[in-house]
């Protein structure tokens, strides 16, 4: 299916991934510095730390906190909220000036630090209607929790969160709204369903994973799971098609190996996958396996700028990938206090970073 030949290259101004979770402490001072190695230059920075960001304060130290750990002086960090009862409608005036740029909403108890997760969207109206008045993004986990008596588990939650997204997005018709981290071909449809205001990202690893791939391995376990291979190749086609509204968000979600790697009687492995340090030529790997490698710009910078407002900068890094003949990724990435095991850890990627014109 690859359209490439070995020494074929890309180019892609300024990459830009719009979903990472870059952790607090000791992580952050590992995982940080992988956003610039992965060949990237705007990480929109999720907010489910402990405890969760959900001052404009918060997020302004924690963005210092993140040009510090970063080591380029060129990736630009984007700071959302974390959607709670401590936002108020009458702050959302202020948070363009202190350089927030959405608000990320987790349903309770779905996914990793959700515990201060949301019940009801009801309550938020007014916040809605303020962050639609001034330009705020709403960025969706996309997932109800599970509800055994509903027959509901991670295998349908995305599919039976679609129509809140479609009733959001007609309620607020003007409010921006992202559904994160999409796994099926549900919500490619509803997303396409809906008008302009809604878009989609997609994440390298559901690009490539199936249910098959993490029942059992629990380094591809994260959340949303990934489904069906049908499902995964109506991401693939989404990309494909060129369709503006779905654009890279990679979830990238490092967790230590050992809270990867052990599970107890009572308690499961943690999810998240972390694509972070391989991100671009990962990327462009996948694209070029199911013939979309030439959607790599669009998919890593332009239809997520476009959507975001974010225009490039005049004088905009470009980076250019080439077709090899096999790289193989680290086994894990460590530092003296911690260490995260990579996604494809150990196997071979076919496309590589050769020049970043800085
Ligand atoms: C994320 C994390 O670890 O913070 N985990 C994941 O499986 N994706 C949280 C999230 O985005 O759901
Ligand atoms: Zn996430």
């Amino acid at each position: 299916m690859s359209t490439t030949n070995w020494g074929d290259t890309r180019e892609v101004t300024a990459p830009a991934d719009f979903h990472v979770h870059l952790r607090d402490g000791a992580l952050s001072r590992l995982v940080t510095p992988h956003v610039h190695k992965g060949g990237f230059y705007l990480a929109y920075v999720m907010p489910n730390l402990v405890p969760p960001i959900t001052t404009t304060r918060m997020a302004m130290e924690y963005q210092k906190k993140l040009r510090e750990n970063s080591g380029s002086t060129k990736v630009e960090f984007l700071m959302t909220l974390y959607l709670s009862d401590d936002l108020y409608p009458s702050d959302v005036k202020n948070w363009k000036a202190a350089g927030i740029i959405g608000v990320k909403s987790y349903p309770r108890g779905v996914t990793t630090n959700s515990d201060q997760g949301i019940e009801s969207y009801d309550k938020y109206d007014e916040l809605f209607k303020e962050m639609e008045a001034h330009s705020i993004v709403l960025n969706l986990h996309g997932e109800i929790p599970s509800d055994h008596s509903k027959n509901t588990c991670v295998l349908n939650a995305e599919e039976r969160f679609l129509p809140v997204l479609a009733d959001l997005a007609e309620k607020y018709p003007k409010l921006r709204i992202v559904l994160e981290h999409a796994t099926t071909e549900a919500a490619v449809k509803a997303v396409m369903a809906c008008g302009d205001n809604v878009a989609c990202t997609i994440t390298a690893h559901h690009l490539t994973l199936t249910v098959d791939d993490w029942a059992g391995q629990s380094f591809h376990f994260c959340k949303p799971v990934a489904k069906f291979p049908s499902d995964r190749l109506a991401l693939q086609e989404a990309i494909k098609s060129g369709n503006k509204k779905f654009f890279l968000g990679s979830d990238s979600a490092p967790h230590p190996s050992l809270s990867k790697s052990t599970a107890t009687p009572t308690s499961g492995c943690a999810a998240g996958v972390y694509t972070s340090p391989i991100l671009l030529p990962l990327v462009a790997h996948l694209l070029d396996s199911f013939g979309a490698i030439d959607r790599l710009a669009d998919f890593t910078s332009n239809f997520g700028r476009a959507f975001y407002q974010i225009p490039l900068a005049s004088h905009a890094p470009k980076v250019v990938v080439q077709k090899v003949q096999g790289v193989t990724v680290q086994a894990e990435y460590s530092s003296e206090e911690k260490a995260v095991v990579p996604f494809w850890a150990s196997r071979s990627i076919d496309w590589q970073i050769v020049n970043v014109e800085e």
